[in-house]
């Protein structure tokens, strides 16, 4: 497989999950309207969809088609949706920009956001509950893993970290934490559904895969602070030196930029090393999701 390969599988699982989410969000012609078209406007944006990525490529290393996991891909979708809209309010990162576009709360209002993210949370779990073909113990099982990642002890631990972080010099650690926390967890839980969408549960064949998410979860985020520096608005979609206009705690400000790309490579090694451990199923796709995530520049 060679990058283009990446690239138009890439393109695939957006239209797919696009078109999906296109039909099973409620219309804007439904009242309430202004907080359907709110909804609407901030989960079909055009992310880049890393994380049905990961779902899908995960139930497809196990061999279940990518339609067999669109419960799973969208619902974890809808949770990052609903992050990034809270992520972006006043009282968080206070941020204007969101994919090119003016974000949601700019776009509407600060309520209208708020309830947005609210309904869309909601809705993740409602299709966990009721689409797809799947046995009523594993729609539990994948119930149980969004909710305890999309948590306190998850997603939204790691966003009451990061604000409490800010203006902080942070120790190694506690950074590595925060962001296993809120961008690792939901990271995790995209590979652990699509291994659950194919009904596998066999306890150390998701232990290797959570050690392969671990590792790409957190060069995602570590990858998404030098990103913060070293690219432009225009690229990103939204403001760049965001983190340092905020006296945010990131890799970058506490190893440099050099150390924080070094540890984007040795995280994207540990994330290969833990697929070279799973030899009964094709992790090639796995594998150039890793690569993607360091080398991207958006
Ligand atoms: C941005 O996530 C927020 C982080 C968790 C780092 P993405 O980079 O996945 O955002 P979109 O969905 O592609 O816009
Ligand atoms: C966001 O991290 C993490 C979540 C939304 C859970 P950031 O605050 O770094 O994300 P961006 O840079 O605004 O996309
Ligand atoms: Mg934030
Ligand atoms: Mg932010
Ligand atoms: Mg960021």
């Amino acid at each position: 497989m060679n990058n283009n390969d990446i690239s138009s599988y890439f393109t695939q699982s957006q239209e797919l999950i696009d078109n999906t989410l296109t039909g099973w969000l409620p219309s804007s012609t439904i009242e309430p309207r202004k907080l359907h078209s709110a909804i609407r406007y901030s989960a079909l944006s055009g992310g880049k969809r890393i994380r049905p990525v990961l779902v899908f490529a995960t139930a497809e290393a196990f061999g279940i088609d990518k339609s067999d996991a669109l419960a799973a891909a969208s619902a974890v979708e809808l949770i990052h949706a609903y992050s990034l809209i809270h992520d972006d309010l006043p009282a968080m990162d206070d941020d204007d920009l969101r994919r090119g576009l003016p974000t949601c709360h700019i776009k509407y209002d600060e309520a209208t956001a708020i309830l947005a993210g609210d309904a869309l949370q909601a809705m993740a779990f409602e299709i966990l509950c009721t689409r797809g073909k799947h046995s009523p113990q594993s729609r539990v099982e994948m119930l149980k893993t969004l909710s305890t990642a999309s948590g306190s002890l998850g997603m939204v631990g790691g966003q009451a970290i990061d604000l409490d972080s800010v203006g902080q010099q942070l120790s190694l650690d506690s950074l590595e934490n925060m962001h296993n926390h809120k961008t690792g967890a939901l990271i995790e839980a995209s590979i652990i559904l699509g291994a659950q969408s194919a009904e596998i549960s066999d306890a150390s064949t998701l232990q290797q895969l959570r050690l392969y998410a671990q590792s790409i979860g957190l060069a995602f985020q570590v990858q998404d602070d030098i990103l913060d520096i070293t690219s432009n608005t225009e690229t990103l979609g939204k403001t760049q030196g965001a983190d340092e206009a905020r006296n945010k705690p990131t890799y970058p400000a506490l190893l440099g930029l050099d150390g924080a790309r070094e540890k984007a490579q040795a995280l994207h090694l540990s994330a290969l090393s833990a697929l070279d451990n799973l030899t009964n199923i094709d992790t090639s796709r796995l594998a150039q999701i890793s690569e993607f995530i360091i080398s991207r520049s958006r």
